[in-house]
């Protein structure tokens, strides 16, 4: 059951930073694709920001705490931070990595919570899975050449 808890809270910060960081590509984001873009990066953060509250309520549930802070967050996360403002095209390529990166991360966490026969999170983690790959199609379309 620790893994399972350890790996939530890797989950748990890992999309915190992408949604931070995706919500902040909306900020920043410019060209001549602006409105689409600025569009398409707020339906993603809107999304992911969703997961945020359910994946720590889940980690209640496991009857563990759940990390709220940055410097927690940055221990943990597997979605590192974005301190400069990169080119549109740059914050397409850069979502598209941390998204895949993310699916692994909770295709590891998934497996824990079958192991562990909570098939509820298990249920909820694999709607995560299919959420994030949706995502990584229209990331992939996006930075297609
Ligand atoms: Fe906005």
């Amino acid at each position: 059951m620790n893994d399972l808890i350890e790996q939530m809270k890797v989950t748990l910060a890992s999309t915190f930073a992408f949604y931070l960081k995706t919500h902040g590509f909306h900020w920043n984001v410019e060209g001549a694709n602006f409105p689409q873009y600025h569009e398409f990066l707020g339906n993603l953060y809107e999304e992911v920001f969703g997961a945020v509250d359910p994946i720590a309520e889940h980690l209640r549930t496991l009857n563990s705490y759940a990390p709220a802070s940055f410097a927690r967050y940055s221990e943990l996360s597997i979605v590192k931070d974005e301190v400069n403002i990169p080119s549109a095209m740059s914050m397409m390529t850069k979502l598209t990595t941390d998204n895949a990166a993310l699916i692994e991360q909770l295709n590891k966490t998934q497996a824990l919570a079958e192991k562990n026969k909570k098939m509820g999170l298990a249920n909820f983690l694999q709607d995560r899975i299919d959420a994030h790959e949706k995502h990584g199609w229209m990331l992939r379309s996006i930075t297609k050449a």
